[in-house]
């Protein structure tokens, strides 16, 4: 995979429950001055509303604002949110530029059209086009148990040259908060694009 070392990706906000580790993730990115192209999906209001109480905006400019609320970073970076059923969106084509995607969280529905290459909205064709172009595409899945049929969709993705980043915390870094925690699992999954944003505790040997 030959990763563009620019500062611009692409994140996806699948309808799975997590989405506070996008925010995390929006929040180190945008305060290390990256740009964001953000796309979330329909199912993840629902998530919003299921797990913070709150209604995301569908318009772009709003959903923005939301989402720095949520990060409280008001103006470092760039965030550019696209409705999901913006399938002529620029993020929708081989030829725009970006470092990779993350899709994060990422619901088994998702990881499932993503797995049978469809491009129903457009989270799924970002992804889809990171796949065909060779770029990095991290997935971070968020489900438990799983069945058969997600290990066998998660096993295609992994095939297809997707990083697979479950979205599960480790404690030997001595984790205090529930941030902290999910700083961990974001941390992992910003490694696989070779950013370094999040102030993890890595592991220094005995
Ligand atoms: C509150 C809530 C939490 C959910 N959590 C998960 C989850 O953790 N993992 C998952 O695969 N689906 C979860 N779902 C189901 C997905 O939202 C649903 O399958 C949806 O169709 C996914 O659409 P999307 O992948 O286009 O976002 C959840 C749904 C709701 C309402």
């Amino acid at each position: 995979m030959t990763a563009v070392k620019n500062r611009s990706l692409i994140l996806g906000v699948s309808g799975a429950s997590g989405l506070i580790y996008a925010v995390r993730a929006i929040k180190y990115l945008l305060t290390a001055d990256y740009t964001v192209d953000l796309v979330a999906s329909k199912a993840s209001r629902l998530v919003w509303q299921a797990e913070n109480q709150l209604l995301m905006p569908a318009e772009p400019q709003q959903q923005a604002q939301f989402w720095r609320e949520q990060a409280e970073v008001a103006e470092a970076g760039t965030l550019r949110c696209h409705p999901w059923g913006d399938v002529g969106a620029t993020l929708a084509s081989g030829s725009f530029r970006t470092r990779g995607m993350v899709v994060m969280p990422c619901s088994m529905s998702t990881v499932a059209k993503l797995a049978a290459g469809l491009s129903s909205d457009l989270l799924e064709r970002a992804a889809d086009v990171q796949l065909k172009e060779g770029r990095p595409l991290v997935i971070v899945p968020r489900e438990t148990p799983l069945s058969l049929i997600h290990l066998r969709n998660l096993t295609a993705l992994a095939e297809a040259g997707a990083r697979i980043v479950p979205a599960i915390p480790a404690w030997y870094h001595q984790p205090q908060t529930i941030a902290d925690l999910v700083d961990f699992v974001v941390a992992r999954t910003l490694d696989q694009l070779e950013i370094d944003c999040v102030p993890l505790r890595r592991w220094q040997g005995r």
